[in-house]
């Protein structure tokens, strides 16, 4: 029999890349998304790249009625992996109640339907290298204190990851690996899936679209940082690394007896690239010239950000694969020649 896992964002970006990734290890997929920040063509995608359709329910997580349906419905849920979330940092400075109403929210619900299952549920959480907030101190390591985040989303997720250290004592039922991402980029080599927002923009979309020209050009937020060239310094990781991490969680909460109830890593590939380097590459792997201009810092942004690997590398024999150039190519081909939705 198949393990069903209950996957909630999972039309969006990281999500969609995750489920592939579990279709090909032989789990059955139930994504759950309302579509706020995805399009349902993510799933065709995912048929054409796995030959399975996953089942997708159209569900408002912070709406409990409808996540209590979803557990009734589907009684044998043994795997959750929790990325519905909003993700924006900027739009959380400005409308704070807007990600703490849905970001916590769709996780108590969820954690609530939870509580009444019978099943052993293994859930894997989104974590976010934001919840070292600034530290002066890196590479950042797990062994670090949980910071201060710099946003109301950061906070989200400190809360999250302490609301779910304190929630699996009480649950006999449950087991939670939560993993920090630092700055996932790139898309699926078939092409068939990728960075799609509807309103989120990262660095990487706004270069892809600078390159094709649907925006006349793009803006480096400050060159006067203390770095090697005076941009900031981000630890890019390519999507498929980090789903395919979500993998290896998972299975480690399935199949291990003896691990801890409540386990985090981070996600990186341990070393800073400044916007820059991702500009040089990218117009080296592409072939194609990026109309910039240097602006002011942009307000929240920290200097330099990169993870520390270890933990991941030698607890889970997780270590991303793809380097800076097929990140880039990548997230290019997915934006200039595949992009469907
Ligand atoms: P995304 O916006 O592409 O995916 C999130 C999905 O959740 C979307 O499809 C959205 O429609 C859905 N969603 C949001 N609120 C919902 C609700 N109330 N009910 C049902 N569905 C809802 O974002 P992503 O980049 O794939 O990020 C996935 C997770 O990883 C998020 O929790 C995000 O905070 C976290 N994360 C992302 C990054 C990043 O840079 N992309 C870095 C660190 C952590
Ligand atoms: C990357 C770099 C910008 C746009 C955020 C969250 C983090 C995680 C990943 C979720 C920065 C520079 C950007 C532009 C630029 N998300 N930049 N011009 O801010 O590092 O991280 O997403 O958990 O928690 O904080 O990502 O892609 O916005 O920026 O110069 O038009 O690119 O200043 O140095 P960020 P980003």
């Amino acid at each position: 029999m198949k393990k069903r896992i209950l996957v909630t964002g999972g039309t969006g970006y990281i999500g969609s890349h995750t489920v592939v990734e579990l279709i090909e290890n032989g789990f059955e997929v139930i994504i759950v998304d309302n579509l706020s920040n995805s399009k349902i063509e993510a799933i065709n995608g995912i048929e054409t790249i796995t030959g399975i359709r996953p089942v997708f329910e159209k569900v408002d997580l912070c709406c409990k009625e409808e996540v209590d349906f979803i557990f009734n419905k589907y009684t044998d849920i043994e795997g959750v992996i929790h990325f519905a979330a909003f993700k924006a940092v900027g739009e959380s400075v400005e409308f704070p109640m807007k990600y703490y109403y849905n970001n916590m929210n769709s996780l108590l619900n969820v954690l609530n339907a939870i509580q009444k299952s019978k099943n052993q549920i293994s859930f894997v959480f989104s974590s976010s290298c934001a919840v070292y907030g600034n530290s002066d101190i890196l590479p950042v390591s797990e062994d670090l204190p949980l910071g201060k985040p710099t946003s109301p989303y950061g906070n989200t997720k400190l809360f999250a990851e302490i609301i779910l250290q304190d929630i699996v004592k009480q649950f006999e039922n449950l087991k939670v690996i939560a993993l920090r991402y630092f700055n996932p980029i790139g898309a699926h080599h078939s092409g068939f899936i990728g960075e799609a927002p509807l309103k989120t923009y990262n660095l990487i979309p706004i270069l892809t679209e600078t390159a094709t020209g649907v925006r006349k050009e793009m803006y480096v937020f400050g060159n006067d940082y203390d770095t090697p060239d005076g941009t900031c310094l981000r630890d890019y990781i390519h999507v498929v690394d980090i789903a395919k991490a979500h993998i290896i969680a998972l299975k480690r909460l399935i199949e291990e007896n003896k691990i801890s109830d409540y386990e985090y890593y981070n996600l990186g590939i341990g070393k800073g690239f400044s916007v820059l380097d991702i500009i040089n590459t990218f117009e080296k792997v592409s072939g194609k010239k990026i109309n910039f201009k240097i602006v002011d810092r942009r307000v929240g942004d920290v200097a330099e950000v990169y993870a520390s690997t270890k933990l991941a590398n030698e607890v889970l024999n997780w270590k991303a694969q793809l380097n800076l150039s097929e990140m880039l190519l990548s997230a290019w081909k997915w934006e200039n020649e595949f992009r469907n939705y």
